[in-house]
């Protein structure tokens, strides 16, 4: 059976072909009362949070074992589980009302830990999490958009809230053409075949296009001061790293990860890549492939078996009035705009409301927003 991270036209990076909603039919008998209280928790998590009883309710949870091979039977149904972990977890860290803690119960620790080692990624919530398999379809046969989408797990149920998953999530399905254009641009450069290069990089500049217009419509339905103050607060890692009660393998030692963020998604990245777009090593680019390991193991593999350089040279070697040159550049300056709108999105939405801005990641990101920008700028042809 094709790996639900199988990166398709239709879908892009989303899992396929649906999320599982419901891990229960595709439980061994052994765990599947425990993992009912689980749901029916993480089902409530909007509730819990306003009525300030998240922590109290994580507390009294069952501690289901998940670390058989034959205990969840599908790979969808795992990456479930990590999401409930992963939003019951942050909203026990950051309950409103309560003083912020760094200490998570056995009770979510233990199966988190467990869940990461399945699904090959750390215990703490990221893009994956929060958009890649936080979405379901109104009509079933219809389409992702953001009129068929809703988001399946959130911390406060807000309309502000579902947009800001919900608009992602159909990026990456609108933005998936232009990834496999990438991968097609690569094989085309390979092979010199112009007439092919042309055609790729026309859906790429298309696709990208559709990205910006979406990104664009993040104030229709998500209000900043909205996502600043009620949903971002939920979205960081603790600093100073949290301790697992009962995880043995890390020795009562906190552990420290990067924030969910935006960044974590393979989306532009690959785009870029397939373009052959670098940016110069700094604090940046460490931590841009720091956060890849936050993203689904065949994903990461598939950013980096992308060798956009060829692309590259392939479009140099042409004179620089040629109609692949223009469209190349045209692909970039693409680019540059979705940069300049984010950057634009970034400030409006965190930067105006805070002194000192840091990301979820900890970076100083309106400086590096900025000067991943001119970098892209600069490597027009
Ligand atoms: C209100 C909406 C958004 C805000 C406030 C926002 C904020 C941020 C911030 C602060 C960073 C810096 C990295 C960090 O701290 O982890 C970042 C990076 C990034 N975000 Fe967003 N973002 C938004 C929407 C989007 C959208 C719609 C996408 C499209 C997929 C996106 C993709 C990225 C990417 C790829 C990066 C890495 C930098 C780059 O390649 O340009 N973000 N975002």
């Amino acid at each position: 059976m094709a790996s639900c991270w199988q990166v398709t036209e239709k879908q892009g990076f989303l899992i396929a072909p649906n999320p599982v909603t419901d891990p229960l039919p595709f439980l061994s008998n052994t765990e599947r009362s425990a993992v009912t209280e689980i749901m029916d928790v993480a089902s409530s998590l909007s509730q819990l949070v306003a009525d300030g009883r998240c922590r109290e309710a994580c507390l009294a949870l069952p501690i289901p074992n998940f670390s058989g091979s034959d205990v969840i039977l599908d790979e969808r149904a795992a990456e479930r589980l990590h999401q409930a972990y992963a939003f019951l977890s942050n909203g026990y860290l950051w309950q409103p009302g309560a003083e912020p803690t760094r200490q998570l119960p056995r009770t979510l620790a233990i199966p988190f830990v467990q869940l990461s080692a399945r699904v090959k990624r750390p215990p703490t919530l990221s893009y994956t999490n929060t958009q890649l398999t936080n979405w379901r379809r109104l009509d079933p046969a219809g389409e992702i958009s953001v009129e068929n989408i809703k988001a399946v797990q959130m911390f406060q149920s807000l309309p502000d809230e579902e947009w800001f998953w919900v608009l992602h999530i159909v990026i990456e399905a609108r933005g998936a053409p232009a990834v496999i254009a990438g991968t097609r641009l690569v094989q085309a450069a390979k092979m010199n075949d112009i007439d092919q290069i042309e055609i790729q990089l026309e859906i790429i500049r298309c696709g990208l296009e559709t990205i910006i217009e979406l990104a664009g419509r993040m104030e229709e339905g998500c209000r900043p001061e909205v996502y600043y103050e009620t949903l971002r607060p939920y979205l960081f890692a603790h600093p100073d790293g949290v301790v697992f009660d009962g995880v043995e393998a890390f020795g009562g030692k906190p552990q420290t990860f990067l924030g969910q963020t935006g960044a974590q998604s393979a989306l532009i990245p690959a785009i870029c890549t397939s373009l052959g777009l670098r940016h110069a090593r700094s604090e940046l680019t460490t931590y841009l492939e720091a956060v890849r390991a936050y993203m689904p193991e065949p994903h990461r593999q598939f950013v980096a078996g992308l060798e956009g350089q060829v692309v590259r040279d392939c479009v140099s070697s042409t004179v620089s009035q040629n109609p692949v040159r223009t469209l190349y550049n045209s692909c970039v300056e693409k680019v540059v705009e979705f940069r300049r709108l984010h950057l634009g999105l970034a400030a409006n939405y965190i930067a105006s409301r805070m002194d000192n801005p840091r990301g979820t990641g900890g970076t100083d990101f309106m400086r590096w927003l900025k000067h991943m920008t001119r970098e892209t700028t600069e490597q027009m042809l």
